[in-house]
């Protein structure tokens, strides 16, 4: 793989800047972002009102724990419009999630927000090693879901050529990495296998391939995923996060010469950690519910958002930001068998290690008795012992994990794949 490090003179003077003065940014920014919320959404002014605090109770960074926090359910009883700061006429796009159930989240962005998302992404695919003149293969999905146009726009204001290629037609996706030659490729990592997959289908040797880097997200993925794509493509494997209530992707991006987790942004998003059981601020260093505060967001600024997303805070290497561990899952994904909690990851984990196995699965549930069970279904290579590949991987998920698992081995081709964020579990447990 190639060196791909960033100069520094690429890097904005902010990303390096002492803590000091990235801290005294984000408190003038969230002075602002408080008083904005308050004067201009009415569920912001209700939401302070009842616990007591106003944009003025502000004095320290700290002092945001005193603040209520936003959840999806607030943005979904503010169908459509009604998270929005300015008035409908300055916003210039909207995007908005399928959601599983019931209406979908709407969020709007200014024209301003528009030029901030494509720098921020511009800066993430510079941490990633993409420079002015590169071409970037774009496979995240265009249209109300945030990561096409956000990885777009970012792949623009860079300088760098976009191959607006969107998800799906996988083997067109392959025809156009060989005849364009592209530098880089956004995509989901779980879509990436499929592409894989492809090269093998065509006969051709995607160490061969031109990517040198790949800038993956919008699901969890573990660093057994980062090895496994690392070694198919001979290419590096970054991680970019973010999610539409904050912005989109872009909001913390992966350093190509760490790879030690990803830096967030801080100039322009507050984390914090809580416990979410008891909504209380843990320290750096402890795992948690991730929360942010928007610091410059126009058009619909959250205030302590709830992620859902499991994490860690630790302090900036390549950065003066602060960095996030990779994602471990959500909340909302974790299962939990006879009271042991399992993440789809520490699945995946187990599923790579296991030589005979294809990088595919997925978990199903499903009522036994009283009781709920999980069943993995898999995929082998070629030539591999199915039985074995079956006891090695039940007996590893026994041992790591501590759960009992039934491994469903399907046929080649058999398990579901991903056309964009991968579908890890499947609940059949029934009413
Ligand atoms: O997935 C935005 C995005 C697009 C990020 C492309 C990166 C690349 P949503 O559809 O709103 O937005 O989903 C957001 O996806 O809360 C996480 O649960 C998950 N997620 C996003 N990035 C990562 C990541 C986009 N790098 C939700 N690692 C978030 C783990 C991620 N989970």
């Amino acid at each position: 793989m190639k060196d791909l490090t960033p100069g520094r003179d690429t890097l904005a003077p902010i990303e390096i800047a002492p803590r000091a003065e990235i801290e005294a940014l984000q408190l003038d920014r969230l002075r602002a972002t408080l008083r904005a919320a308050y004067a201009n959404v009415p569920l912001y002014r209700a939401k302070f009102d009842a616990a007591n605090v106003g944009p003025d109770d502000l004095a320290t960074l700290a002092d945001l724990a005193r603040f209520p926090f936003t959840v999806k359910d607030d943005l979904r009883r503010s169908y459509p419009f009604d998270m929005f700061a300015v008035p409908r006429e300055q916003i210039a796009r909207i995007h908005a999630s399928s959601g599983t159930t019931g209406k979908p989240t709407v969020v709007g962005y200014t024209a301003h927000d528009i030029e901030t998302w494509g720098d921020l992404v511009a800066r993430c695919l510079r941490a990633a090693g993409v420079r002015r003149g590169d071409i970037v293969h774009n496979a995240y999905g265009y249209g109300l879901f945030t990561g096409g146009l956000g990885a777009h726009y970012g792949i623009e204001k860079l300088g760098a050529t976009v191959i607006p290629m969107s998800g799906g037609q996988t083997a067109r996706q392959v025809q156009l990495i060989e005849d364009f030659q592209p530098k880089a490729i956004m995509v989901t990592p779980s879509y990436m296998l499929n592409i894989l997959e492809e090269y093998a289908r065509q006969g051709l040797d995607p160490r061969a391939c031109p990517l040198e880097v790949g800038i993956f997200g919008a699901e969890p993925w573990t660093p057994a995923m980062r090895a496994q794509i690392e070694a198919a493509f001979d290419m590096h494997a970054v991680d970019i996060y973010g999610l539409s209530e904050v912005m989109g992707p872009g909001v913390a991006q992966e350093c190509v010469d760490t790879k030690d987790g990803l830096h967030i942004w801080e100039d322009h998003f507050l984390p914090e950690i809580i416990d979410p059981e008891t909504g209380a601020v843990l320290p750096d260093g402890q795992e948690g519910e991730l929360v942010f505060t928007t610091l410059t967001k126009q058009g619909m600024p959250v205030i302590r958002y709830r992620t859902r997303d499991l994490t860690t805070l630790m302090p900036g290497t390549a950065r003066t930001m602060r960095r996030m561990a990779k994602v471990t899952g959500r909340s909302d994904d974790m299962i939990i068998l006879r009271g042991v909690n399992v993440f789809p990851t520490q699945v995946e984990e187990r599923v790579l290690a296991v030589k005979g196995l294809a990088p595919y699965f997925q978990i199903e549930l499903v009522r036994a008795g009283q009781m709920d069970a999980m069943r993995v279904h898999v995929e082998c290579l070629p030539g591999a012992d199915g039985d074995d590949c079956r006891q090695t991987l039940a007996q590893a998920i026994k041992e790591m994990i501590g759960v009992s698992a039934e491994i469903v081995m399907a046929e080649a081709g058999g398990v579901e794949r991903s056309q964009g964020k991968a579908r890890r579990v499947v609940d059949n447990r029934g009413p």
